[in-house]
């Protein structure tokens, strides 16, 4: 059915009723954004859950100036209604966003360049799960890293949302990653996935392996999500001129760094969020997206490993099984599912 605006004022959303745990999650309702110019509204069947939610919902990431204040940074559906000079795409257009927040609701408004065409083949929950990942996991490894095939990249948190998408796209572009889980489970997933070498970081040290991996050499490239001591063991594990993208900090900051390896081995060890980024930067990673890594999805050559689907309501119990850990790869809501 299509949408008239003006017809529905509300719509079911997800707010974070103070900082907490899960349980400050509510459903309650909200007004339907308007597509401002060259923006689009986007009726949401599906949204993914993503650690900076987690961190927003705990009061550590706030929303960019100017995002809404519901949680929620990717989102699959139908277009229903166009803003101003809004030309890309048609209402009934079936797509997914990169959002700066309000993902975690019935309807979203996004500026019309950080949209991409559902991948042919693909279902909303599949395609909601993509946009976070593939455009952090696109500009930090190729964009900024400059991983090339045949190079070797460490990729911290294999099995994460993060992790598995990094197994994926390096391994597709003929690179060769080694990843660190802490399960074994995770690690016949991570393999199962494409890594090369699976380490478990609870009971192996990371650097030993790597370097037996890669006949003392290292490797030429590391996707660090935990910080910490992790920082000096990264220097140590990579190789002469590796890259080292700090795209998380989840161990804190970094401790005892060892400044002396960084230039004898000419180390880059660079940092960014996306969520911040300009829609203008935004659209220039989504434009990659679609010439290089669209076709491989179409092609069924890459798929994003979904863990478990909940209701819009349920949004606290899909936080709850990401803080806990179980999972591996993504969790999705499904706002389009009615409550029970
Ligand atoms: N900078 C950016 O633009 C950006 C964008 C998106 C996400 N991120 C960051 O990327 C990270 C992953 O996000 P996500 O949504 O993919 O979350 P997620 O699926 O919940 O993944 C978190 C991962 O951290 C791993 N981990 C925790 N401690 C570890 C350790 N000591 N060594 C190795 N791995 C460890 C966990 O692995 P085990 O369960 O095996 O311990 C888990 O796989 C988060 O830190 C998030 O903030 C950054």
């Amino acid at each position: 059915m299509a949408f008239k605006p003006g017809s529905q004022q509300t719509m079911r959303a997800i707010s974070i009723r103070s900082p907490g745990g899960p349980e400050v999650l509510a459903c309650t309702f909200h007004p339907i954004p308007l597509p401002q110019d060259e923006e689009v509204l986007i009726k949401v069947e599906a949204a993914g859950v993503n650690r900076p939610d987690i961190l927003q919902r705990r009061g550590f990431y706030p929303p960019p100036p100017g995002a809404s204040e519901i949680p929620g940074l990717e989102i699959a559906g139908e277009i229903v209604a166009l803003g101003e000079n809004s030309e890309r795409f048609r209402v009934g257009n079936r797509v997914c966003a990169l959002v700066a927040g309000g993902g975690y609701a019935e309807y979203c408004v996004v500026h019309e360049s950080n949209v991409l065409p559902l991948p042919e083949g693909f279902n909303m929950v599949e395609a909601a799960a993509l946009p976070e990942t593939f455009f952090t996991v696109w500009t930090n490894l190729f964009q900024r890293a400059q991983l090339k095939c045949k190079e070797t990249v460490l990729i911290h948190g294999g099995s994460s949302g993060i992790g598995t998408t990094a197994i994926m796209l390096s391994s597709a572009f003929g690179a060769i990653p080694l990843v660190t889980v802490g399960t074994e489970e995770k690690r016949q997933a991570c393999i199962a996935l494409g890594a090369h070498l699976a380490i478990n970081y609870r009971t192996q040290d990371f650097v030993g392996e790597v370097k037996k991996f890669t006949d003392g050499k290292g490797v030429d490239v590391v996707v660090d999500i935990v910080g910490g001591d992790y920082v000096a063991r990264n220097y140590k594990a990579a190789a002469l001129n590796g890259r080292i993208v700090q795209i998380g900090v989840q161990n804190g900051p970094a401790k005892e760094l060892n400044l002396m390896l960084m230039l004898t081995k000419q180390l880059t060890h660079m940092g960014s969020t996306l969520r911040s980024r300009s829609v203008a930067e935004k659209a220039q990673i989504a434009q990659e997206l679609e010439q290089q890594v669209w076709p491989l999805l179409r092609q069924g050559k890459l798929r994003p490993l979904i863990f478990e689907v909940f209701k819009l309501e349920e949004a606290d119990r899909a936080h709850a099984l990401m803080e806990s850990g179980k999972h591996i790869g993504k969790i999705v809501l499904k706002p389009s599912q009615p409550a029970t």
